[in-house]
């Protein structure tokens, strides 16, 4: 098992992981009971108070082929450990868990340079558990508890972290095709009409699918577009 660091409050477990990622061994999870200074993707803040599971995972791999397909397979082990729990969870390309439309969970991925070399890779992980109030964070979200699921923080941490170490050898070796039928099985936006904001544009289009590497395939008035970041908007 990795080694997990628990702490009670952090600024923000992917802020720790980097500052001591040179120290920490390759596959160590930072975990805290809550941030001060939760960070979520496009600059926005991650609302983290007590109650939530908020966790980092520090991975130091040579291989740098796959990373963004690291962050969609941990998107993925959390759908499928959360639909054990009974949660009808879904994804958002590329990497949010939705019940109903409503966010569960999000990732932020964050890369730590060396020289200006990659060095390690900081996938960080907020799953709404049981917090008070969830807070704005860009879209309407949902809880565990406002679903009736009774986790702990720990056992959904232990079960989410026992699935992704499982799949990840074989995801750093052969990247989103090692996970991909998944994936797009719990994806419910093919043939439907989607938003993707990238670099500060916006392309409406058709979702025609997931391609092999894990980019969306868009059919735009514009022609057929292929994203491989963004932020989608059903
Ligand atoms: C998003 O959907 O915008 C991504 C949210 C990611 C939040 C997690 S909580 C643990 C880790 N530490 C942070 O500061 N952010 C990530």
């Amino acid at each position: 098992m990795p080694r997990i660091l628990h702490f009670p409050a952090l600024n923000s477990t992917n802020a720790y992981a980097k500052e001591h990622a040179r120290e920490l061994e390759n596959g160590t999870v930072v975990c805290a009971e809550e941030q001060t200074a939760g960070r979520g993707r496009f600059n926005r803040k991650w609302f983290s108070a007590k109650g939530g599971l908020y966790f980092s995972v520090l991975l130091k791999t040579e291989n740098t082929q796959y990373l963004p397909n690291l962050t969609q397979l941990m998107a993925l082990c959390i759908c499928q450990t959360v639909r054990e729990l009974g949660v009808p969870a879904q994804l958002k390309w590329p990497n949010d868990v939705l019940v109903n439309g409503k966010k569960l969970s999000g990732i932020l991925s964050e890369a730590v340079l060396e020289n200006n070399r990659f060095y390690a890779l900081v996938i960080g992980v907020g799953i709404n558990i049981r917090q008070p109030d969830l807070g704005h964070v860009g879209q309407p979200a949902v809880s565990l508890g406002e679903l009736h699921i009774s986790v702990t923080a720990r056992e959904l941490l232990n079960a989410l972290l026992a699935r992704f170490n499982a799949r990840l050898p074989k995801a750093l070796a052969e990247g989103f095709s090692s996970f991909g039928q998944e994936y797009k099985a719990l994806f419910p936006y093919i043939g439907q009409t989607v938003c993707i904001t990238a670099a500060d544009r916006q392309h409406t289009g058709t979702v025609r699918d997931i391609s092999s590497a894990g980019t969306l395939l868009l059919n735009t008035p514009q022609g057929p577009k292929e994203f491989s970041i963004g932020d989608m908007n059903a």
